[in-house]
């Protein structure tokens, strides 16, 4: 089976591996990048993908217009919500980490399987929803919303597929050269969860690390911080969550 599968921030790190790896398992690849210039870097090392998307994250018209070019370009099977930022603002933070994979999953056409990139400091986070209307938040709260806006779809959408990752921490320009874990195993999850026929990636509202299920945040599972926080984002995006209305 050949899925359609976009792949946010894949000029870079686990997201150039992923759009590498689906590509060579034969599936349509729509890349990702800031700017046309990163995009056409990242085409000419992923030189099998079907297309290059462009769109600043940190910048909420422009990631209007990238939803608008992805829904334009045709149905998605599956959508890996992997562009992050570590060392920046708590603007930049909150706008790439959180909002636009907020923003992109409401105004995207709905694909069968949501992954969301998420990271193991997501456990030391302390959510305070005011933080995102003052405008920045840290990185590890960011991570955790990522967890719990999964969890909220999950809930919401029974349809659609909808899971988390930690992919451990693995040497790219965010990781550094140090990181412990190997490249391959951060990217294993996200390539699993979009492309499996394994009945085991027909589950939703999970957080997996290196193929299996992982302890997460427990306040994740709690349906009214997570219908506060998409309230709370389509207050300060001006999108609306269908389903959460
Ligand atoms: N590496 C780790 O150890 C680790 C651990 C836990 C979780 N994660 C998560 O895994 C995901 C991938 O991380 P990575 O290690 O592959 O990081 P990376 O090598 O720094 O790559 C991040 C990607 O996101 C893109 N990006 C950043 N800001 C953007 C913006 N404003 N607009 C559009 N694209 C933007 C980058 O584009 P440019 O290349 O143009 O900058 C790059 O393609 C992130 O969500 C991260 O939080 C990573």
């Amino acid at each position: 089976m050949s899925y359609r599968i976009f792949i946010t921030g894949s000029a870079d790190g686990l997201g150039l591996l992923s759009a590498k790896q689906l590509v060579a398992l034969g599936h349509r690849v729509v890349l990702h990048a800031r700017n046309r210039q990163r995009a056409e870097q990242a085409l000419a090392q992923v030189p099998g993908a079907e297309a290059v998307l462009v769109g600043d994250l940190a910048q909420p018209e422009e990631i209007r217009q990238l939803a608008e070019q992805a829904n334009a370009s045709g149905r998605f099977d599956a959508v890996i919500h992997n562009a992050g930022v570590y060392r920046a603002s708590a603007q930049e933070i909150l706008w790439v980490n959180t909002l636009a994979p907020y923003m992109l999953t409401a105004l995207m056409d709905r694909p069968e399987r949501l992954i969301y990139l998420s990271s193991g400091l997501h456990l030391q986070a302390r959510p305070d929803l005011k933080a995102i209307v003052a405008g920045g938040i840290g990185y590890s709260e960011s991570k955790f919303y990522l967890v719990l806006l999964a969890k909220a779809v999950a809930r919401l959408w029974p349809a659609v597929y909808a899971n988390a990752v930690n992919p451990g921490w693995v040497p790219t320009k965010m990781g550094g050269p140090h990181a412990p874990d190997r490249l391959e195993d951060g990217v294993a999850t996200q390539v699993w969860l979009a492309s499996s026929e394994d009945p085991q990636v027909r589950t939703t509202g999970r957080y997996f690390h290196h193929l299996r299920e992982a302890p997460y945040h427990r306040q994740a599972d709690d349906a009214k911080l997570q219908d506060a926080f998409l309230e709370v984002c389509a207050q300060v995006t001006g999108v609306v969550f269908p389903g959460a209305e």
